[in-house]
């Protein structure tokens, strides 16, 4: 028997980067099977089509693959590409989806959320590009786990996971392969590996690379260690663990607090950490942070340092909420730079297009038209064949940019777990006032424009309302606003900060950003709405 009655569950509809919930929701009996077929529904067809799928290695993440499998056979899949032990970085399956054409891929993931049987789980649907799928294409997803009866799912053997081979199941062949070296492949023809080899075994640069004990240890192991021959120590927490070793997996000065610990007290020169999924990245000069807006324009301004990127770049993007540092570089270099809404999905287009080759956003995201999504690992290859180019520290380079360009103070403020309703009811009040605002001072900074960003794919046409409230000081300064799309309880409401500086260029951002804050509280009542009187995350 392989077709099953079932019928729609509430709540599947895909946020800023696939379905996301609590493991609990996941194992709720024909939720994910009701989400697997709503997304091979969503195809064209399934009939002897190649499937891309892998994950993060967090808890549930083996038991949901060979469920994929068993409805993947059902559907009548004609092959199945599975990453070693279940295990695909976010990055990796966007190469292997390209580099084997694929319809699309089904990556396991909830990015930088903790996990464990208490925690999240979550699962998207990356298109034939290797890219995040579609606005329009996630909609299809959506509206069919809601009209949902039934889904297939073949009665069959489980298959060995942990050992790379090729099994039939039906008329399905399954190819379990080595989960990094496709993607290795690929580093070893975008960067210099022979410049970076001289610059580590020079003894005279050392560094830090923190896997938090999540997807990218493997990959960093072999590319930083085996191929680059950095010393065993150089690459920290590299084993991936279903509970990420009860850590959050994610990036920031908070959560990696042992990189940065680590960082200063040895004097490294430059320490660097990936996400859940291995698509982020925060990286460390010694004693000194650099803020991923920065990171993203310092590497489009270096960018010709670095063999694939050597004969120039197509344009470039950013997120809206990421801070303008970009647009100075894309201004001088006379590139074009597009500004889209959170998430990467939307600079896929861009990149098929050839509008765009590198793009980021501020939630340590960093990226290339190599693959179709975000890659830590990349970014951190990035920096070290820019300072094997330059021999220049991350610091002095981040100071010299600064110097030529000025610098873009930037900070998030992250309220998280706020009650649904009341966050509602504040977006409600400040989108009614947002007309208003203009010509006004609030907190001694005087408002020159506010709105609500869209988009419109330049593209396809498409078009994404509702994508954040931004508010223009006559200062240089801004704010945004808007709620997450990736949280699995309750609101978390993001306020951005950003405030361009041509002369002080060593300020602390929190200092340097004060006053915006104050605007921020005339303006929009966070404490009043949200009952907090300060952030949960600042990064
Ligand atoms: C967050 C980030 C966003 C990123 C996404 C997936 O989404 O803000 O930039 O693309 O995670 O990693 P949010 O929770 O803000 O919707
Ligand atoms: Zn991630």
């Amino acid at each position: 028997m392989t077709l099953h009655a079932t019928s729609p569950i509430d709540g599947q509809k895909p946020g800023t980067s696939g379905l996301r919930k609590k493991v609990k929701v996941f194992q709720q009996s024909n939720y994910l099977e009701n989400f697997v077929q709503s997304i091979f529904d969503a195809l064209d067809s399934c009939d002897g089509q190649r499937l891309v799928v892998g994950g993060d290695g967090r808890y549930l993440n083996r038991d949901a693959i060979q469920t994929i499998i068993q409805m993947a056979v059902a559907n009548g899949f004609g092959e199945l590409i599975i990453g070693q032990s279940g295990i695909l970085s976010t990055p990796a399956a966007s190469c292997v989806i390209r580099k084997y054409p694929s319809c699309g891929g089904i990556v396991l993931s909830a990015s930088h959320n903790p996990g464990g049987p208490d925690e999240d789980f979550g699962i998207k649907f990356n298109g034939p590009n290797g890219g995040p799928a579609t606005e329009a294409m996630t909609e299809v997803i959506y509206r069919n786990t809601q009209q949902i009866s039934e889904y297939s799912k073949a009665d069959i053997e489980p298959v060995e996971l942990d050992v790379i081979g090729e099994h039939t199941r039906g008329s399905t062949l399954i190819r379990v392969i080595d989960s990094v070296v496709d993607y290795a492949e690929l580093m070893q023809q975008l960067f210099d590996f022979d410049a970076m080899r001289t610059l580590i075994s020079s003894g005279n640069f050392r560094f830090c690379f923190d896997a938090m004990h999540a997807v990218a240890g493997p990959y960093a192991q072999q590319i930083l260690i085996d191929l680059l021959g950095a010393p065993a120590d150089s690459v920290i927490n590299a084993e991936p663990k279903e509970d990420f070793g009860g850590h959050h997996p994610d990036p920031n000065l908070v959560h990696a607090a042992e990189l940065v610990e680590r960082v200063n007290a040895q004097g490294l020169d430059f320490g660097a950490a990936s996400d859940g999924d291995g698509d982020r990245n925060m990286v460390l000069g010694n004693h000194f942070y650099i803020n991923p807006c920065d990171s993203l324009a310092l590497l489009a301004a270096q960018s010709s340092q670095i063999p694939a990127y050597s004969s120039g770049l197509a344009g470039v993007a950013r997120s809206m909420p990421t801070s303008r540092a970009l647009d100075r570089v894309a201004a001088k270099l006379n590139l074009d730079c597009y500004e889209t809404p959170t998430g990467w999905k939307f600079f896929g287009n861009l990149m098929d297009a050839q509008r765009i080759t590198f793009c980021g956003e501020e939630s340590f995201g960093t990226g290339s038209s190599h693959v179709r999504e975000k890659d830590g690992l990349w970014a951190v290859l990035c920096w070290l064949n820019v300072f094997a180019a330059t021999g220049k520290s991350a610091t002095q380079l981040m100071q010299e940019h600064w110097a030529i360009y000025g610098r873009d103070y930037f900070s998030r403020h992250d309220y998280e777990g706020v009650d649904s309703d009341a966050a509602a009811a504040m977006f409600a009040e400040l989108k009614q006032k947002l007309p208003t605002l203009a010509g006004s001072e609030y907190a001694g900074l005087s408002v020159d424009q506010a709105d609500e960003f869209g988009y419109t794919d330049p593209v396809d046409g498409s078009v994404s309302q509702g994508q954040g409230v931004r508010i223009f000081f006559s200062s240089g300064g801004r704010i945004v606003l808007r709620l997450s799309g990736t949280g699995t309880s309750g609101a978390t409401l993001r306020v951005y900060y950003d405030q361009f500086d041509a002369e002080s260029l060593d300020l602390d951002p929190q200092k340097a950003l004060a006053p915006l804050m104050r605007a921020a509280e005339a303006i929009v009542g966070i404490e009043k709405h949200t009952g907090r009187a300060a952030p949960d995350v600042v990064t």
